[in-house]
């Protein structure tokens, strides 16, 4: 089980799972969750290892793997921090 971690609260969610519900439940707010409006973007405090790799559409928007969009990346294991 990983965890997530938004601005102090936390939430557990399934090893290989996206963050996209955790984060919402966690305040982070979505708008077309496809990867195009960058509305969920969120800075990655710690664990950015824990983090799938950039998805097309995160590299089109121009992320790193410091600020992903939260509709898009996975949790592969451990503890993921974010800022939003
Ligand atoms: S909700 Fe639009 S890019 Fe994530």
């Amino acid at each position: 089980m990983a965890k997530l971690i938004v601005e102090g609260q936390e939430k557990d969610v399934q090893d290989g799972e996206g963050i996209k519900d955790a984060a919402k439940d966690l305040g982070v707010v979505f708008g077309c969750e496809d990867g195009l409006c960058g509305t969920c973007m969120v800075e990655v405090e710690e664990g950015a290892e824990n983090l799938t790799e950039l998805t097309q559409a995160e590299k089109d928007m121009g992320v790193d793997d410091k600020n992903r969009l939260a509709c898009q990346c996975k949790i592969k294991e451990g503890t993921v921090k974010l800022k939003y």
